[in-house]
């Protein structure tokens, strides 16, 4: 019995579904540019190449930094591909990831180097390059943020500023562990932690994951090096004791980071550093100890109050104490909002004369951007290709957001309601637009305004642009649009401006928008083919619908054909006639029983004659 319960208690244990962390992580490595999956030294990491992508120009890359990637090619996006260039990456699954984003330098001495741009990750700024960039060696040559990935995609995209054209050396799209960098209220709710710094204290050299051998679940991330905090007002202290607690759920970080540490001397007990931050911004800080100074052996020997800014985050913080043991790992994370452009962290010793510290992290946290509503999104699209829209307008990403780089030419409002953006505006004025327009225009159903003049459109006003019923200024002049106009527009009652004069459209417009006319709106049909039917334009003919086109093709084949056979009768009439005529003098009692009737027809030979002659001079005008 005993024996039994035992086996099922092991076959549970080994079929007990394992932790997330021992799972292999979803990872994805993009070479920007390269035509092979590529491997990169030292750790022989593997690169996918991005030869199905067909947007931006694969070119030879200059590394900025010898913390880039070792890969040779980089994809760079000219403006006149447009200002948004996107990589959409699919069947990502639902987790939390870190997006790391490599910028890389054309390889050619007369480029305009070091490009200055954006960056969003599904839809959200998250970083924009600073003047200089490339001339640093660390966090500087690539953005990264932490990011939950709920859709199945990832959508990173690159905005020109103007200064450059933005060249991407390589993306990497790691899984992390779900909780990763919890840090308390508001996790997760849309927000988005962009990695600002991590620094690895009292290290001579910056460090990867990788090069750490890090569990894969941490997300490969960089440690720069920060071998004093400055003035000699530290010393390095270092172990080769192996660490508990160090690679733990949720952030798996690597025992070596806490292998060595800065320790505050006997002249400058407070242990201060201060790093240059983005003013008015939120930030989480990740502050990490473990007590690998053989000084200190026991809870309560070295004790310290950690201040941000001035401001005590931490009280009386015993490293022993609260991890339980010496060589043991501490990690303390708050949130701090920053006002002025600097961050200062102050460990203060209240009990033993110095403090001590092992890594620093600090995480912007941005509230990620709604998005647009995604049907609005394809009828975009479907306009795109319908349109025949330049490259050069772009059109890549999100219409909306980031809002500082929306599409141009689409005006977005935020919709509370749906917490979504909307589209209320299409200014395509003389974009040289040629193609046409979808019925799925109608999709924009929050559309206000539209100003399309001064392309070449041609086709037809499509009917459903009545049920856009919020639309008030509707701009379609100067283009090639023919047909009529549809009655539909009759039903848009808001609508103030609607200039469709110098198009080729012809018929009776809709009486419904004649009587608008009274209520102060602006309509111009000037310069159309034929537009017919309110005050200012010409009368309309008989308003004939399609089948009543039909009846009268159809009446003026019937009374053409009634003509010929009625012509071809009396053709061949007269014919007999004139061979009666004769047989008559010939053969009179033939001819006599015909007498009667050839009176008649001479009769009307008579007359027929003179018509016959007409009919044969003026041949064409009978049969028009
Ligand atoms: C730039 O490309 C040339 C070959 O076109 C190569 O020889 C050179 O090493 C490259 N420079 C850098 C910095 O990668
Ligand atoms: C970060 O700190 C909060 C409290 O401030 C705590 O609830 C949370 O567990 C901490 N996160 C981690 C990963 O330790
Ligand atoms: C910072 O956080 C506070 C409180 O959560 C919030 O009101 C504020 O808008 C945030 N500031 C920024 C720049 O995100
Ligand atoms: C949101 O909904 C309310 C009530 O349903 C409505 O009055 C308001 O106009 C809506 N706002 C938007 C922006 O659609
Ligand atoms: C539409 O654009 C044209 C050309 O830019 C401009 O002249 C016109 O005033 C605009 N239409 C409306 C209704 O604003
Ligand atoms: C409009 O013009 C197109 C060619 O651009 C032609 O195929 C179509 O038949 C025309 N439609 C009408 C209603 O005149
Ligand atoms: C209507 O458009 C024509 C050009 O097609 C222009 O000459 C005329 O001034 C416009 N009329 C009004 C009332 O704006």
């Amino acid at each position: 019995m005993l024996e039994s319960r035992l086996l099922l208690l092991l076959l549970a244990l080994f079929f007990a579904p394992r932790p997330s962390f021992s799972r292999a992580p979803y990872v994805l490595r993009i070479s920007c540019g390269a035509r092979d999956d590529v491997h990169s030294p030292p750790s022989n990491t593997l690169w996918y190449k991005d030869s199905y992508y067909t947007g931006g120009i694969p070119y030879s890359a200059t590394r900025p930094s010898f913390i880039s990637p070792s890969l040779d090619t980089l994809r760079y996006f000219p403006l006149s591909e447009g200002p948004e260039n996107c990589y959409n990456i699919n069947r990502v699954p639902h987790g939390h990831y870190l997006v790391r984003i490599y910028f890389g330098l054309v390889n050619e001495s007369n480029f305009d180097n070091e490009p200055l741009f954006d960056v969003s990750v599904e839809g959200t700024l998250i970083y924009s390059l600073p003047s200089g960039w490339s001339n640093h060696d660390n966090e500087q040559v690539f953005a990264e943020a932490l990011i939950v990935l709920k859709d199945g995609t990832a959508s990173i995209c690159f905005h020109s500023t103007g200064h450059g054209d933005p060249a991407i050396l390589a993306i990497e799209i790691l899984q992390i562990d779900n909780k990763a960098y919890y840090y308390g209220k508001g996790y997760g709710q849309g927000t988005i932690l962009r990695t600002d710094r991590r620094l690895s204290c009292g290290a001579r050299d910056p460090k990867f994951g990788a090069d750490y051998s890090a569990n894969h679940w941490g997300g490969d991330r960089f440690w720069d090096a920060l071998p004093t905090f400055g003035q000699s007002s530290d010393l390095v202290v270092s172990t080769k004791n192996g660490i508990k607690k160090a690679s733990v759920s949720p952030n798996f970080y690597p025992e070596a980071l806490y292998q060595t540490a800065l320790v505050s001397t006997d002249t400058q007990p407070d242990l201060a550093y201060t790093m240059e931050v983005e003013p008015t911004r939120n930030y989480s800080l990740w502050l990490h100890f473990a007590e690998i100074d053989p000084a200190v052996t026991g809870a309560g020997e070295r004790v310290f109050d950690v201040l941000i800014n001035g401001d005590v985050k931490f009280r009386d913080v015993d490293i022993v104490g609260m991890a339980g043991d010496v060589n043991t790992a501490l990690v303390l994370n708050t949130t701090v909002a920053v006002n002025g452009r600097s961050l200062t962290i102050t460990l203060h010793p209240t009990k033993g004369n110095h403090a001590i510290i092992s890594a620093i992290e600090l995480l912007e946290l941005i509230s990620a951007e709604s998005k647009t509503l995604p049907d609005e999104i394809k009828a975009l699209q479907k306009l795109k290709g319908a349109l025949g829209l330049p490259v050069r307008l772009g059109w890549n990403g999100d219409p909306c957001v980031p809002e500082q780089h929306p599409w141009s030419g689409v005006d977005c409002r935020y919709n509370r309601n749906i917490s979504k953006y909307v589209i209320d505006g299409l200014g395509l004025d003389n974009q040289g637009l040629k193609g046409f327009l979808p019925n799925d225009i109608s999709r924009l159903h929050h559309l206000q305004s539209i100003n399309l003049s001064g392309n070449s459109i041609s086709g037809v006003i499509p009917s459903s642009l009545g049920t856009v019923t919020s639309l008030e200024i509707l701009d379609l002049s100067f283009n090639s649009l023919n047909g009529s106009i549809p009655e539909s527009l009759g039903q848009l009652s808001s609508l103030r401006i609607l200039d469709l004069n110098g198009n080729s459209l012809s018929g009776r417009v809709p009486a419904a928008l004649g009587g608008r006319l009274l209520y102060g709106a602006s309509f111009n049909f000037t310069d159309n083919a034929g537009l017919c039917g309110i005050p200012g334009l010409p009368a309309c003919g008989p308003h004939l619908s399609t089948g009543a086109k039909i009846g009268i093709g159809l009446g003026s084949c019937v009374a053409l054909l009634l003509i010929v056979t009625c012509l071809t009768c009396w053709w061949k009439r007269r014919q007999n006639i004139l061979r009666t005529q004769k047989i008559a003098a010939r053969d009179a009692p033939y001819a006599k029983a015909r007498t009667h009737f050839n009176r008649d027809v001479q009769m009307a030979r008579h007359h027929g004659n003179e018509h016959a002659r007409t009919a044969a001079e003026n041949g064409p005008s009978l049969l028009a």
